[in-house]
Order: structure tokens, then C-alpha cells, then sequence
């Protein structure tokens, strides 16, 4: 009996031993484990090729990108794509996107403030950053931003890495340092692995360089596609995609009264210029000069990147600051007389395109039927459920 019982208490704490050996040592191994190895296959939107790169792949490019867009024709092509990465770069990107980590504080995503769930942006009229600092600009969606030549607002960045740093390394954002960042990551097992595997033409052994970091981001974001809406149906040739409500909104947005395609020219939905439209400003807030400060050009005081307008639907409130809370009231600013926003002192050079179409109600809401015809998130990416640094995805 009392042997039994030895056995027995010696089994349990032989067994407990195990547990607390093997428990503790193991979990940074477990979590590796539960990392599968990146995807070898491109997100939807894309073809491998022979070099293990995605190409970009849609209806568009049967047609030609004409230097002469005008207000953008159903077939027209659309501008040149960044592509070319292989699908363990943007895998890889998919993981750093969702990981607060690459915050100072552990505590902020890029998918805090660009949620796949809400347009890949926030839902709020300006963004959040650390310690609840409120930001001056509303977070625009990451839709389609490959095809983009310049970044934010007030359009201060010309590519997706330089872009990056301004988040990264804020500290009213994700308020990170370089060395911080690059110490933080290869100082995780997991991302060691996983930044050997997504580029293997380096030595393995090699630390984490910040390059990898911004170009495995950029992957991720230039495989943010939508372009299969309903109106890209209709533009391809299926006419039963839009009904006649919708269509008609398509032709006030295309009209010369209306003037939308003019800024807005599908299939992209900007003519990523700059334009001063004279939005107005939350109650009590000064006017935000916008590109006149990066540009260093009176002239372009007030002045902002037109936006793309696809999956505009899944992205409210509206405009730099966030001022619109519904698509409604953002077109009825377009009827409501060139300037009208604008403080009396300031004396902006307002867009040509920009006058008084007179709209009526049942046309601006034609406008909004049509607006909603954009919406495509189909390609939406999986947000990872566990992250390589095990932290859990802030979203
Ligand atoms: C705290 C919220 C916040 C976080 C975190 C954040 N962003 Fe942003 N993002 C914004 C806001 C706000 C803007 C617009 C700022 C402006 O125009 O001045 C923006 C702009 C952008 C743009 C420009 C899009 C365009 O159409 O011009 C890109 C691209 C972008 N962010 C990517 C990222 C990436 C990648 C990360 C992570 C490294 C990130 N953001 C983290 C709020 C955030
Ligand atoms: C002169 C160029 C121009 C014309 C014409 C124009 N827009 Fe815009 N649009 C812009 C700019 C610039 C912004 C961003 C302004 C800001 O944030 O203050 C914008 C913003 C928007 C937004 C909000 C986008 C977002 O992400 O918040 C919508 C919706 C919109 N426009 C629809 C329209 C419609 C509908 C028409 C036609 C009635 C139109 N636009 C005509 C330049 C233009």
C-alpha cells in the first residue's frame, strides 16, 4: 500500500516535473511551431512566375493605360502597378501589418488605425495614436495603394516605404525608433525564421536589416486589390450589373455639371493630383493648409490628394478631417456652391472643376446608389489569429 502510494505521489510529481520542464523551456518553440511556414502561393489578384514573383493579373490589362484618360472611359487601363514580390514577402508583410509589436509600446498595429474590417481604415473622423494622442487627418483605406504615386493627404511621400517611417517612427503614432524596431525583431526567434525564409537569397544568419521590414510591408499593402466591383462588371461589358438607379448616378458622376470623373476618373477614382476643393474643418479647428506645407507653394494652400473612391461605402466618416459622416452629406457639399466652406479670411485657389452644379436631391442620391457600386473586398486578407511575436493582432 504504501509503495502504491510512493509510486503513485511519484508518478504525479514526475509528471508535474515534466510539465514545468517541458511547459516553460518549449513555448517560444510551440509558438514557431504554430506559425506555418509562409504561403509559396500569391494572394487572388495574382500570378506566380518562373522568378517566384506575383504579377498583377485583371480585366483591365486587355485594355490600353492611354495617355489621355479623360474622364475615364469603361475600358480604360488603369496606371502602372507596383508588383513583383514573391508570396513569402508578403506574407511575411501580412504578419509585420497585424503585429503591434512594431510599436513602441507593444500596444499599436498599422491595422489599428487600417482595419480590413473597416475599409482598412478606422472608422473614426481622425485616427488614434499612442497614449490616445488624437492625430489632425482621418486614416484613408489601403485599397489599391500599389497603383498610387503619391501618399498621404497632403501627398509628403512618393512611395510606400518612405510612407511607412512616418507611422513607424512618430511619436504621436507608433512612436518606435529604427534601432529599437530592428533590435526588437531579431530579438524574436520566430521573425528570424520567417525573415530567412521570405528572403532566401541573403545568409541566413544575417540580423533583420529595416530594408526587409519596409519592403516586406510594401509587398503586403501592393496586395491590397479591389477591383471587382459591380461597376467593374459593367465597365467590362456585363450590363446587368448596375440597375438603372445606379446607372443614372453613374452618369450625373460622369457628367460635365457634376464633374466627379474629372478628379475621381475610374478606374482608379483619382487622378492622384492634387486639388482644392475648400472642405470644411471640424467646428472650431483652424484650416489645415495641406499640401502647401510638403510642396512649399502658397498655391496649393488647402490643398489635398484626390482619394480614391472605391469601397468609399465601408470608410465614413469622409474627407481629410473627417467631417462628413455619410456619403449624402459628402456629395452635398459639391452642390452647395464653390467656396462656401472656406473661413472668410483665408482666400483659397479653389479647383476649376469645382462650381455650382445645382444638383437636385433625387440626383445626389443617384450619386450615393452609384458610390456603393465600388464596393469589392473580396481579396480582403486573412488577419493572422496567432503572431509570430506572440503578441495578439490589435484589431
Ligand atoms: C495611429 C493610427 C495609424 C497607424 C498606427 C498607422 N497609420 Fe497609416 N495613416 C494614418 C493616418 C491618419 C494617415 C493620413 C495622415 C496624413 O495624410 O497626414 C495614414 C496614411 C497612410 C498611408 C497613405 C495612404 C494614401 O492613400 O495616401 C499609408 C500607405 C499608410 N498610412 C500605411 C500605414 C502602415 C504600413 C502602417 C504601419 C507601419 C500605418 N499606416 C500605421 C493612421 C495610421
Ligand atoms: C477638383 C477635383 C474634384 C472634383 C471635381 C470632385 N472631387 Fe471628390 N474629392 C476631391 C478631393 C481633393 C477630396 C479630398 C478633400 C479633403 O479631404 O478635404 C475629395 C473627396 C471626396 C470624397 C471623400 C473621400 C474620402 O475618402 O473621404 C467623396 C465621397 C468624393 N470626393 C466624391 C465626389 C463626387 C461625388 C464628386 C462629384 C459631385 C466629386 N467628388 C468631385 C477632389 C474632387
Amino acid at each position: 500500500m504504501v509503495k502504491r502510494n510512493v509510486i503513485l505521489k511519484s508518478s504525479i510529481s514526475g509528471l508535474l516535473l515534466c510539465v514545468l520542464l517541458f511547459a516553460y523551456p518549449i513555448q517560444d518553440d510551440v509558438l514557431y511551431e504554430n506559425i506555418p511556414k509562409l504561403n509559396g502561393n500569391c494572394p487572388p489578384g495574382f500570378m506566380l512566375n518562373t522568378q517566384n514573383e506575383c504579377i498583377a493579373q485583371n480585366l483591365y490589362m486587355q485594355y490600353s493605360t492611354s495617355n489621355n484618360p479623360g474622364v475615364g472611359g469603361l475600358k480604360t487601363g488603369l496606371p502602372k502597378v507596383r508588383d513583383g514580390f514573391s508570396p513569402q514577402k508578403i506574407d511575411l508583410g501580412r504578419y509585420l501589418f497585424f503585429d503591434p509589436v512594431l510599436s513602441g509600446d507593444g500596444t499599436i498595429s498599422c491595422a489599428t488605425c487600417h482595419n480590413p474590417n473597416k475599409g482598412f481604415s478606422d472608422g473614426l473622423p481622425t485616427s488614434i495614436g499612442m497614449g490616445n494622442y488624437p492625430l489632425k487627418r482621418a486614416a484613408p483605406s489601403l485599397w489599391n495603394v500599389a497603383y498610387l504615386r503619391l501618399f498621404y493627404w497632403d501627398g509628403r511621400a512618393s512611395s510606400l516605404e518612405e510612407q511607412m517611417k512616418g507611422p513607424l517612427f512618430s511619436k504621436d503614432e507608433m512612436n518606435n525608433t529604427p534601432e529599437n524596431l530592428i533590435n526588437t525583431l531579431n530579438s524574436i526567434e520566430n521573425y528570424k525564421h520567417l525573415f530567412a525564409e521570405a528572403f532566401p537569397e541573403r545568409n541566413a544568419q544575417r540580423p533583420i536589416q529595416l530594408e526587409e521590414v519596409y519592403m516586406a510591408i510594401t509587398a503586403f499593402e501592393a496586395s491590397l486589390v479591389s477591383l471587382n466591383s459591380k461597376y467593374d462588371r459593367y465597365a467590362h461589358g456585363y450590363h446587368e450589373a448596375l440597375n438603372q438607379k445606379e446607372i443614372a448616378g453613374m452618369n450625373v458622376f460622369r457628367s460635365f455639371v457634376a464633374r466627379c470623373a474629372e478628379c475621381h476618373t475610374p478606374p482608379l477614382f483619382t487622378n492622384q493630383q492634387i486639388a482644392i476643393i475648400g472642405t470644411p474643418e471640424p467646428n472650431g479647428l483652424p484650416l489645415d493648409p495641406g499640401a502647401e506645407v510638403p510642396f512649399n507653394d502658397r498655391s496649393l494652400r488647402g490643398g489635398f490628394k484626390v482619394p480614391s473612391l472605391r469601397n468609399i461605402e465601408k470608410t465614413a466618416p469622409y474627407m481629410h478631417s473627417g467631417k462628413f459622416k455619410t456619403l449624402r452629406e459628402t456629395v452635398q457639399f459639391y452642390t452647395d456652391g464653390r467656396g462656401h466652406a472656406v473661413p472668410e479670411d483665408e482666400n483659397l485657389i479653389i479647383h476649376w472643376h469645382i462650381w455650382e452644379p445645382e444638383l437636385s436631391d433625387d440626383e445626389l442620391d443617384r450619386l450615393v446608389d452609384f458610390l456603393k457600386t465600388l464596393t469589392d473586398e473580396s481579396f480582403i486578407p486573412k488577419t493572422p489569429k496567432i503572431l509570430p511575436s506572440g503578441l495578439k493582432p490589435s484589431v
